[in-house]
């Protein structure tokens, strides 16, 4: 994989951090992508320059049409191509079904599914090849009655992967890695975790290098597309019949 580069969005801090410096591990250059975590951003930029691959860094808030607009070509300039993308930035907002309002979902899809599908398909515009992971969530396997919002914005993701491994086939491959049960959303602790993994059929919860382990594959692999890899202890395989 030498001499590739990847660009993981979010990558400033946990899953995609780990995910960022899995890559470079196996000589991947990665383009930082963050939007407020400057700070962590910065600190990654050197740890990937320790394993020897290059690590520019791009700010830009997804939320906004002039920021996506320009992270393609601007990660393409600062690394002279892009090969891999990582769509890994989202958010996770709390909110049920009777409460959710409609610019509360909209504000989920914009990030979690209309970035990822925005940015995927301004990279096939201007590349040859390429591959593509989203990172979706164990939870379009079921339901997610607490966050309605984010739990919809997934599911389209996790469709929009499908149908884009088959439009945009044969030189890019889109495929998707669902997580399970990893680490607690910010400002939790590992109590959150602890309480929820009796509900996972492994009994414990993953580590972020479970997640990043499963990207790196789907980035080397010539023959997968369109398929979703669940890294969540087999959860997936409970929400028929938890509901
Ligand atoms: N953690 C888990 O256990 C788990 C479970 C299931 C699925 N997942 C999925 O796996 C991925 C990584 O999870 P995570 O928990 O590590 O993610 P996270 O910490 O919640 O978010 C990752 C990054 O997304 C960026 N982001 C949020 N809003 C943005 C915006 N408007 N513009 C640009 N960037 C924005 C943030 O960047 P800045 O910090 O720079 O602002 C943040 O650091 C996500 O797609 C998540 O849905 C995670």
């Amino acid at each position: 994989m030498n001499e590739d580069t990847a660009l993981i969005t979010g990558a400033a801090r946990r899953i995609g951090r780990k995910i960022a410096v899995t890559l470079a591990d196996e000589g991947v250059n990665v383009v930082i992508h963050y939007r407020s975590s400057e700070e962590e951003a910065k600190e990654l930029h050197d740890r990937l320059l320790e394993l020897e691959v290059e690590a520019p860094l791009l700010q830009a808030d997804l939320r906004k049409k002039s920021d996506l607009d320009r992270v393609i070509p601007e990660a393409a300039e600062k690394a002279g191509k892009i090969d891999y993308l990582v769509n890994n930035a989202a958010v996770f907002p709390s909110g049920d079904l009777e409460e959710l309002e409609f610019k509360e979902l909209v504000s989920n899809i914009r990030i979690n599914s209309w970035a990822p599908f925005y940015l995927a398909r301004s990279f096939l515009k201007r590349s040859d090849r390429g591959k593509i992971v989203n990172l979706l969530d164990t939870r379009v396997a079921g339901y997610d009655w607490d966050h309605a919002g984010y739990y919809f914005s997934k599911v389209l993701l996790a469709r929009m992967t499908k149908m884009m491994a088959l439009k945009f086939a044969p030189e890019f491959t889109v495929t998707g890695v669902a997580p399970g049960l990893i680490t607690p959303p910010p400002g939790l602790d590992e109590e959150y975790l602890k309480e929820r993994m009796d509900r996972v059929p492994l009994k414990k919860h993953g580590e972020e290098e479970e997640v990043a382990r499963a990207v790196v594959y789907l980035l080397k692999s010539s023959f997968v597309t369109g398929q979703i890899l669940y890294v969540d202890g087999g959860r997936n395989l409970l929400h028929e019949l938890e509901g």
